[in-house]
């Protein structure tokens, strides 16, 4: 292989060569408790096949379950029929097909906003309306444990970046007001539910906040959508403040069964971004399957199939969270900490984490799942805060109770034989 012939100029291949992340992967590799990587044999199910073995999926974002519903099946078929595998060019040019059109005029609908934009996948959405929205002589303001893509986005952008202690709203108000000061426009930006702990933001108290301050208020819908509210369309629906978020960003790569992102908000903006932005413009489109999925699995959720499937899946995220903490874990809440939602006493999410603490045990802890039968996701440091390390379960509509029981004995049995040699885990209440 080639190498650099001039010894005073550094290798910028250098810092992939022995550096620490590689180090404590190798360890866990050879220890046989990496939980990264790992390879599904079939399709994404309640129950799938991974390494030659069944195992109960609490680790997907395949909410609804609609990944094999027939419905949606024959959406991404008759899409792949029709226009073939892929556009091969980016929306400006040769890859636009009607089916663009119809799902961002339905996502439209489904948002209540003007207008919808489609991209071709949810981190690009998150890079092209941060990066073009903003200017550098803008202030954006996020919440700690706000999702990479935003960050990414912002960082693009060059704006002045404001991050205020996750779901604090004193801190959040320090920084609007410190952003106030700084002399250009202003864009508050959170996750409507938070990706690895589950919790939501508390919407009506930042929408107060942002009115106050002069600052728009952007949404990520990413695990809100085809979840929260009445016709699924996310926490700003549940809140009942639709009207006072100006942008809401989702995914199709959870409940919406596919691949794919979008942006909805007032048509000046969304027709801006459509000839600006550059992750929509500089990429081949979203291909055919991907959006005729996208487009049946909105199509279920609307239809008289939908609420009962938006209700199955938050009864067994109540289900799993109520067995786990009856088991001494230490599960996370995903109330948020402003004022209650009317007519909400219990709010879940379908991501139920539980608190391990240490990155070792929480490693530990994954594989005797995994050897147990079930697949659930781990978030190490820095995913998470140093000693914060979670397990982070997620149930989908689709489960059913026994699946859940046969889950929860698992847990228990795993937990019993740990203790025995490790000492005890974290238990109800425990934080991080
Ligand atoms: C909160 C949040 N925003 C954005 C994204 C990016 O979405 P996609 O997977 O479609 O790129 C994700 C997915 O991981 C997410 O969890």
């Amino acid at each position: 292989m080639h190498s650099p012939t001039t010894p005073s100029v550094p290798d910028v291949f250098a810092k992939a060569r022995g550096h620490e992340r590689a180090a404590i992967m190798a360890a866990a590799q050879a220890a046989d408790v990496l939980p990264y990587f790992r390879t599904l044999d079939g399709p994404a199910l309640p129950v799938v096949r991974m390494e030659g073995a069944e195992r109960i999926m609490l680790g997907s974002n395949n909410y609804l379950g609609l990944t094999d519903d027939p419905r949606v099946l024959a959406g991404a078929r008759a899409a792949l029929d029709t226009y073939g595998t892929g556009l091969t060019g980016s929306r400006l040019l040769n890859g636009t097909i009607p089916l663009h059109l119809e799902l961002e005029e339905r996502i439209a609908r489904w948002m209540g906003t003007e207008a919808a934009l489609v991209f071709t996948t949810g981190h690009q959405a998150n890079l092209g309306v941060l990066g073009t929205i903003l200017s550098p002589g803008d202030t954006v303001v996020v919440d700690s444990g706000d999702h990479a893509s935003i960050l990414d986005g912002c960082l693009l952008s060059k704006a002045k970046l404001r991050a205020f202690r996750h779901n604090r709203l004193d801190r959040l108000e320090h920084q609007l007001q410190r952003a106030a000061n700084d002399g250009g426009g202003i864009l508050l930006v959170v996750d409507g539910v938070f990706s690895m702990e589950g919790d939501i933001a508390p919407l009506p108290e930042i929408a107060a906040l942002a009115r106050r301050y002069g600052a728009r208020l952007m949404v990520d819908e990413a695990h809100g959508a085809g979840v929260l509210g009445a016709r699924g369309a996310g926490t700003a629906e549940l809140f009942g403040v639709e009207d006072q978020v100006d942008l809401r960003m989702g995914t199709f790569s959870k409940s919406l069964a596919s691949c794919g992102g979008f942006v909805a908000g007032s048509a000046e903006v969304i027709d801006f971004l459509r000839i600006s932005s550059r992750s929509f413009l500089f990429t081949a489109s979203a291909v055919p399957a991907a959006v005729g999925a996208a487009l049946a699995a909105l199509e279920v959720i609307d239809s008289p199939d939908g609420p009962p499937l938006l209700q199955a899946v938050l009864d067994n995220a109540r289900y799993l969270r109520d067995g786990l903490e009856e088991r001494g874990f230490a599960v996370v809440s995903a109330q948020p900490l402003g004022e209650w939602v009317p007519g909400q006493s219990d709010i879940v999410t379908p991501i139920v984490p539980v608190l391990i603490g240490d990155d070792w045990k929480a490693a530990l802890v994954w594989k005797a799942l995994y050897d147990a039968g079930v697949f659930v996701n781990t978030a190490l440091h820095p995913a998470v805060p140093p000693g914060g390390a979670l397990l982070r379960t997620s149930v989908m509509a689709t489960h059913d109770r026994p699946t859940l029981d046969r889950a929860l004995e698992a847990f228990s049995t795993v937990k019993a034989a740990f203790e025995a040699e490790h000492g005890p885990l974290p238990g109800p209440g425990a934080h991080a």
